[in-house]
């Protein structure tokens, strides 16, 4: 299918720039269908100098599928699907500032996430993102046998369950505190993305808290190995953001950090997520 906008690579790990499309119109099947090939393939699609109402975002999501709402934070009063990510000059934390894919505490983890960028500080305040089929392909044989089988336990509480630093937010409300401490599901360490069958993993230090039927040591230790492994510079790519940039990514083959490099200046963010299906 040839693609109706225009597809510039970033890196050679993952990223593509997208361009010759405005996302604020309504789009047809073809484009929605080439777009979603383009993630698929690149995993994470910039499009810049774009122009969006909160409805406009909307419907660009749901072009892709039913939207997400975030059970742990406000979204905003008028569109709860919308999570307007904001973080005051003074703020000593940000909301995504570790590595990870999001909501991956939930049974059926948001299958991606469309970010558009409002305010932002004259410098800094870049998102990186990593690859995780390229994380999970260049471990060894006899490591890919090991985790291949593992279940890991994912849960909100170390950012949401009371001491993370999502609650230490001025802008932004957490809620459900004590449903964030309870929260406990698991998925398969490697998880298969179900429109390209291509292995990925799926453990991230924000909220894979063990892996199952090991002892709180193994599980550390192994974690640790993953968690670097997952982030390796080799398997990133990082966008630097102007006003009306929107991207798009696949939480089944990425994981992002939003990095906090701008104390004393504001950025404001908007983020609806499309809802997926449960890791298989
Ligand atoms: C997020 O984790 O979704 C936020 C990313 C960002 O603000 O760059």
């Amino acid at each position: 299918m040839t693609a109706p906008f225009s597809i510039e690579p970033l890196t050679g790990a993952l990223g593509a720039e997208i361009g010759g499309i405005d996302i604020s119109q309504p789009l047809d099947d073809h484009t929605a269908a080439a777009l979603r090939a383009a993630l698929n393939e690149n995993h994470v699609l910039v499009f810049r100098d774009q122009s969006l109402t909160p409805e406009q975002q909307l419907a660009f999501g749901r072009c892709f599928g039913e939207l997400g709402q975030h059970p742990y934070v406000a979204g905003n009063a008028e569109h709860p699907e919308i999570l307007d990510i904001v973080v005051e000059p003074d703020d000593r934390t940000n909301f995504g500032g570790g590595w990870h894919s999001d909501v991956t505490f939930l049974a059926e983890p948001d299958m991606g996430s469309i970010l558009y960028a409002v305010e932002l500080p004259p410098v800094g305040g870049d998102t990186l993102f990593a690859n995780q089929h390229a994380a999970y392909e260049a471990l060894s044989d006899t490591m890919k046998e090991l985790i291949d089988p593992l279940v890991g336990i994912h849960s909100a509480k170390l950012q949401f369950g009371g001491r993370g630093y999502s609650q230490r937010s001025q802008a932004m409300t957490t809620r459900d505190a004590d449903g964030a401490r309870e929260s406990e599901v698991e998925h398969p360490v490697v998880r298969t993305h179900p429109e390209t069958g291509r292995k990925a993993l799926f453990v991230n230090r924000a909220f894979t808290i063990g892996i199952k039927g090991m002892t709180r040591t193994e599980s550390a230790g192994l974690l640790e190995i993953l968690f670097r492994q997952a982030v390796a510079e080799q398997f990133t790519c990082r966008i630097r953001w102007t006003v009306g940039t929107v991207t798009m990514w696949d939480n089944r083959s990425v994981q992002h950090y939003a990095v906090h490099d701008y104390k004393g200046q504001r950025r404001r963010m908007r983020r609806i997520t499309i809802r997926g299906d449960r890791p298989n």
